[in-house]
């Protein structure tokens, strides 16, 4: 995503579309794209997916701490030509963006992982599988060759209380093809989610999300074993209307013929599994001392926000850190991601890689998180949205929006690279 710009590559392709009557799918700045979003979906997706933690002050924190850096833009810098390449353990990618992992996609559309892997391949930028994903990654992996062979595509890994269970992730991790693996490490138990609290509604509870597991051999081994120890206690589950109708979801979320998931005691099994093995909140960070000989991807730390927690990542040698608080989702209150990156990014001071992510919805918010100190930035939200209202189309869309955002910002900046933009490039306003 070189000259002659993105930005107005797509600019033309809008405007020319405009011209015979058609307008853009998804909407092109973030509010009229969650309102539009707020439109299709479920309650119950919309929860998960838009909800955060408690009162939602760390959603609202993340956008804060944004608005209180202001870019300052330089002029009559030739600024014709630009690039927003970057390197990222050892691949060039077109731009400093990557797909964040969200869970339970399929709320959002059947097959979600997979729309957004085509996705993703379709701009050459790194999807990140979430480990609670709504396909399994082989799948999810496959679809990306078929679209662009070796497409750039990392695995976000949940720490298991199964030992074999994480290696097992990781190895799949590895033959499909990741380029990395992202440890997710602020989730070791779900934050206090009122809006699903509030319907009562857990994805995972009925079979959403949970097909990472369900395709993994040594969980079906879990699984197969629980099953036969229920089977020899004697005992039944307890069966009510709304348990009858959880039942029909884990059925239809399972993969299989419908009618034996509904009959078989595999399935509800799987997620009672999950629930009980999915993390693990003992991680510390021997576990992660010993992340090293359990593969030979680099590893990344997601969800870093303390600079001694970054110091230490570093001391311990893995390859990069995720600034996230999880995209406002684990604890109200919290610390917005570009104020703990604009402290995090000294103190690493590019011993290591710096990813940021959490209410990051535009080209100018990367634009400010690259100027503090990321090497890139990773969208959550908006790209579902984008996938709610027009599939894999729309997951590009929008992630092509914020890019083209990305390459006019930069240039009506004065920067022709991404690799320039640092500190001079913005002020802080207020607060
Ligand atoms: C899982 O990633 C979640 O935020 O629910």
């Amino acid at each position: 995503m070189t000259t002659p710009g993105f930005g107005r590559i797509r600019q033309n392709e809008i405007y020319t579309a405009g011209i015979h009557g058609r307008k853009p799918r998804v909407p092109t700045d973030h509010a009229e794209l969650e309102r539009a979003a707020r439109r299709v979906m479920s309650d119950r997706a919309w929860a998960y997916i838009a909800g955060g933690a408690g009162e939602g002050s760390t959603m609202s924190a993340n956008r804060r701490a944004l608005d209180r850096w202001a870019i300052v833009p330089r002029v009559l810098r030739d600024v014709s030509s630009r690039s927003m390449e970057i390197e990222l353990f050892g691949q060039r990618l077109p731009a400093p963006v990557l797909f964040s992992p969200v869970g339970a996609g399929a709320l959002a559309a059947r097959d979600a992982d997979v729309h957004i892997g085509h996705a993703a391949a379709e701009l050459g930028v790194p999807y990140i599988f979430s480990n609670q994903g709504s396909a399994p990654m082989e799948s999810v992996a496959a679809e990306m060759d078929r679209v662009r062979a070796g497409a750039p595509r990392w695995f976000q890994l949940y720490w298991s209380t199964d030992d074999d269970l994480v290696d097992s992730l990781l190895e799949r991790a590895e033959k499909m093809g990741a380029n990395a693996v992202a440890v997710t490490l602020d989730t070791t138990m779900l934050g206090w989610r009122p809006q699903d609290l509030n319907l009562g509604s857990l994805p995972f509870a009925r079979g959403e999300g949970i097909d990472q597991y369900t395709s993994d051999p040594r969980f079906t081994e879990i699984v197969a074993e629980r099953v036969r120890a229920v089977a020899g206690s004697g005992e039944r589950p307890e069966l009510s209307l709304g348990a009858l109708k959880t039942l029909f979801s884990i059925a239809r979320n399972t993969p299989g013929a419908w009618l034996k998931n509904l009959t078989s005691p595999e399935p509800r099994t799987a997620v009672q599994t999950f629930l009980e093995i999915y993390s693990r909140p003992s991680l510390n960070w021997d576990d992660i001392a010993g992340l090293r000989d359990r593969t030979s991807l680099p590893i990344v730390l997601k969800g870093v926000l303390h600079p001694d927690d970054a110091r230490r990542a570093v001391d311990l040698g893995v390859d990069g850190i995720i600034v996230s608080n999880h995209g406002g989702r684990q604890v109200d209150g919290a610390i917005g991601s570009i104020d703990a990156l604009a402290t995090i990014a000294p103190v690493v001071d590019g011993a290591i890689k710096v990813l940021v992510d959490s209410g990051i919805h535009t080209g100018a918010d990367v634009f400010k998180a690259l100027a503090l100190g990321a090497d890139a930035a990773c969208i959550g939200r908006p790209h579902m949205y984008g996938l709610a209202l027009a599939g894999s189309d729309g997951a590009r869309d929008v992630v092509a929006n914020i890019i083209a955002e990305l390459d006019l910002t930069l240039g009506l900046a004065g920067y022709t690279s991404v690799d320039d933009v640092d500190s001079e490039a913005v002020q802080r306003v207020s607060g």
